[in-house]
């Protein structure tokens, strides 16, 4: 099997190397990639965003599944393209995309399929945003209704910040506030039916102890020792399924990735959001454990025939992903710093390095991003991951480097942030 993956991050870069492990991937392909992904995949310049050049891209190389990583192409309808030119797409359609394209799509279509989750409040005006607020309680929860790369969400008990917000961003999606704490479930979905990989919480606020703004992630642990085990079970059939039922109801057969970010609350999992890929670090301890393997699988989800294939399986133990960020990360990144140690770092038993923002200038590896890398581990439990994970984290560095100290630690399955909700300032920052 010749597979394309389609992106530059370190999702990207864990998809590639999981799919490298199937003995049935016998091509791999990955554009416009970055260093990491170099390594296991012959890479190709093209703009992920470009559904033709996507497609063309494809049909040149004669591959048999492309892989996108990220939401903006398939919004764009990357997937579209690819489907068109004959070529199986592992990724929604751009109808489908809606999903996480459109945050009040989302709650339209759960509330369509009686998904659980809060209460919400689409708005134009300020009055509206003001009488949505009223309604909801702090703490308050505005979103931008547009894609906004995780950042497009404010969480504050201050009012005033609320309303800039919504003001900022013209029409958004005002919620009740969701105690618990997060959890991140994939479906890997072909339209009609689904199976779960193993759930995975990540830490999404930039300093330890859930404090500061906002990120893509600044880590992440796989599995959840402490979550129920029939969650899976649980929100395949109150979330995942009925998703699936309502959006092949309206024509637009999801396939892809259905990321369900929960909060686990004391009525039951809600559901936070849907993303329409695997989530990003929360997918890389995941992927780290999958023993079945994984061209497989997306293949046939691509294909529509989900049940040829069975259900993913995973090795015991555990495994922890900590991100190393630049400096001025969340609201600013910075390039070009030399980053070393990343060999020795990925040379440890049971470690690997995973690229998200970097480059190669004059061979020499530097800083390329927000999220620079992530230094992955598996070990026999989380404590056992995790302490492999910081202590090949400790070999890497590079000006400026910023990284949590506590993800993985325990307590476990706390609520992050809950009680320090900080002001938050939406940036452009990379993701
Ligand atoms: P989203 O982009 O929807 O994932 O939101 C980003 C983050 O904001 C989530 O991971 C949560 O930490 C927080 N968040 C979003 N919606 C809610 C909610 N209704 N209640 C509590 N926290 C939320
Ligand atoms: N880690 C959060 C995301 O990928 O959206």
């Amino acid at each position: 099997m010749r597979v394309l993956v389609i992106g530059t991050g370190g999702r990207e870069h864990a998809l590639a190397l999981a799919l490298a492990r199937d003995p049935e991937v016998t091509e791999l392909h990955a554009a416009p990639g970055n260093p990491g992904l170099a390594d296991v995949a012959t890479l190709h310049d093209v703009d992920p965003g470009d559904p033709a050049g996507v497609a063309a891209l494809a049909t040149r190389l004669g591959v048999d599944l492309v892989v996108v990583g990220a939401e903006a192409p398939l919004v764009a309808g990357v997937a579209d393209a690819v489907v068109g030119a004959g070529i199986a797409c592992f990724g929604p359609s751009r109808a489908a995309a809606r999903l996480e394209g459109s945050k009040a799509f989302s709650k339209e279509v759960m509330a369509a399929a009686g998904v659980p989750t809060a209460r919400s409040w689409v708005c134009t005006t300020p009055t509206e945003v003001a009488e949505a607020l009223a309604a909801a309680g702090s703490p308050y929860v505005v979103k931008d209704d547009a894609l906004a790369a995780g950042k497009g969400v404010v969480v504050t008990t201050d009012r005033d910040e609320a309303l800039a917000h919504a003001a900022a961003c013209g029409r958004v999606v005002v919620e009740e506030f969701l105690d618990g704490p997060e959890v991140s479930l994939f479906a890997v979905c072909d339209g009609t039916t689904a199976y779960p990989l193993q759930p995975a919480q990540d830490f999404k606020r930039i300093f330890d102890g859930g404090r500061g703004p906002n990120t893509g992630g600044m880590g992440s642990y796989s599995p959840l020792p402490w979550a129920p085990p029939d969650l899976a079970a649980t929100v395949m059939a109150t979330v995942v399924q009925p998703t699936l039922d309502e959006m092949a109801r309206r024509g637009a057969h999801f396939r892809g990735c259905l990321y369900v970010g929960l909060a686990l609350t004391d009525d039951g999992p809600r559901v936070i959001e849907f993303n329409v890929r695997f989530g990003d670090p929360d997918v890389q301890p995941v992927l780290a454990l999958l023993d079945s393997p994984l061209g497989e699988l997306l293949l046939a989800a691509a294909e529509g025939r989900l049940g040829d294939v069975p259900p993913p399986t995973f090795r015991a133990g555990a495994a922890v992903t900590v991100v190393l960020a630049s400096a001025g990360y969340p609201e600013s990144s910075s390039k070009g710093d030399v980053i070393t140690g990343v060999t020795e770092a990925g040379a440890r038993d049971g470690v690997d390095v995973v690229h998200a923002g970097t480059a190669l200038v004059e061979d020499r590896l530097v800083t390329a991003g927000g999220r620079v890398l992530a230094v992955r581990a598996v070990g026999a439990d989380v404590a056992d991951a995790r302490s492999r994970a910081y202590a090949a984290a400790d070999l890497v560095s590079f000006p400026g480097l910023q990284r949590r100290s506590d993800i993985a630690a325990e307590p476990l399955g706390v609520v992050e942030g809950a009680s320090v909700l900080t002001p938050h300032h939406p940036s452009s920052g990379d993701l």
